[in-house]
């Protein structure tokens, strides 16, 4: 019943073993690559866990911007039929205003870009799909920014 025979570690015996016990544990085996003085600390960047912070802290802000932003486009002073030329001339002569929607804007599109670029990467599943979805998302949200940024900064309450 040489089958049923155990040592003090509880192995049985091993067909070929060369004797691995308490006293003789396994070898030490060195690991793949192992690391030198050159050998970079990470081969990847911290980019996607940047991302990941940026949603959670723009989300944040976002909270703050937009429910500001309904309350007085949509709730206060009479709701929306106050909004026309004037009432968007006399917000945007302030500085203020200015940064609350610039900040609003860009955070907007960067989160929303953000996210989406998240759903592409895991929702398409040919790389070719993913770059053009990725390439059309990309230009759409550099285009809106750009754009949006333009008219905060250039916008004219005296046009005729
Ligand atoms: C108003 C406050 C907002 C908060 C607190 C917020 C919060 C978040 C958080 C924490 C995530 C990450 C979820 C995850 O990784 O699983 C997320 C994802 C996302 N957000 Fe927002 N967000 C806000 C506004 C917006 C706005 C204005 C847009 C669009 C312009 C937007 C579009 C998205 C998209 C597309 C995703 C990706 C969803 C996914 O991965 O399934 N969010 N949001």
């Amino acid at each position: 019943m040489a089958t049923t025979e155990t040592t003090a570690s509880g192995i049985g015996p091993v067909e070929g073993s060369s004797g691995y016990g308490v006293d003789n544990p396994a070898p030490l085996i060195e690991a793949p690559r192992k690391r030198t003085k050159k050998t970079p600390r990470s081969t990847r960047g911290n980019f996607e866990m940047a991302a990941w912070l940026f949603m959670r802290l723009s989300g944040i802000v976002l909270v703050v911007l937009v429910i500001g932003h309904l309350l007085i486009q949509l709730v206060l002073d009479g709701g929306v039929s106050k909004i026309g030329f004037a009432f968007v001339a006399g917000r945007w002569a302030s500085p203020f205003w200015q940064v609350w929607d610039l900040l609003m804007l860009w955070l907007a599109m960067l989160h929303g870009a953000n996210g989406l670029r998240t759903i592409i990467n895991d929702y398409a599943e040919r790389a070719n799909t993913r770059l053009w979805l990725k390439g059309l998302l990309y230009t759409a949200t550099v285009f809106t920014i750009l754009l949006g940024t333009l008219v905060i900064f250039t916008f004219d309450p005296n046009i005729r």
